[in-house]
């Protein structure tokens, strides 16, 4: 089984334990949505798809656990470090580049490393792409237009 596979598993089953079916629902369909865009992108920018799913498959863990969204960033790279290292599919270096991707990614208006930016730009592509028909919040407004740009959807 692929890491990739593994991790999902481990996650699927967390998110099982969710008991409000909506909110479910919509944890899974944001973090696989997240996650295969998150491919797209790293694949684009010459960067590693697979870590780059893996850091979205976990990136609101912490929230959809905890039912908050207070800080969810930097508890969800803390909640990372451990499912990583319990699972133990990732080296170290792996294992930093998710958890930093993680802690940064709600910190939409600062650029920060390639990866980081990744799961950020994958985020908010999720967000903006999920559903047409609402508008694009303001904060994500600069990222969605520049990501058009780079995908030629302009
Ligand atoms: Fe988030
Ligand atoms: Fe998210």
């Amino acid at each position: 089984m692929s890491r990739l596979k593994e991790l999902r598993r481990y996650v699927d089953a967390e998110l099982n334990k969710m008991e409000n079916m909506d909110k479910h629902n919509g944890a899974i369909n944001h973090l696989y949505g997240v996650s295969l865009a998150a491919q797209m992108i790293a694949k684009k920018r010459g960067l590693d798809p697979e870590i780059a799913a893996m850091s979205a498959m976990l990136h609101d863990l912490a929230a959809y656990k905890s039912g908050s969204y207070d800080d969810h960033a930097h508890r969800g790279a803390e909640l990372a470090r451990a499912i990583l290292g319990e699972l133990g599919l990732t080296d170290e270096k792996e294992t930093e580049t998710i958890c930093s991707a993680i802690y940064h990614h709600d910190d939409k208006l600062a650029v920060d490393s390639p990866m980081d930016e990744v799961l950020k730009d994958a985020d908010v592509i999720h967000h903006c792409m999920n559903d047409l028909s609402k508008a694009v919040k303001d904060k994500e407004k600069a990222r969605f237009e520049a990501l058009c740009r780079e995908f030629g959807m302009d």
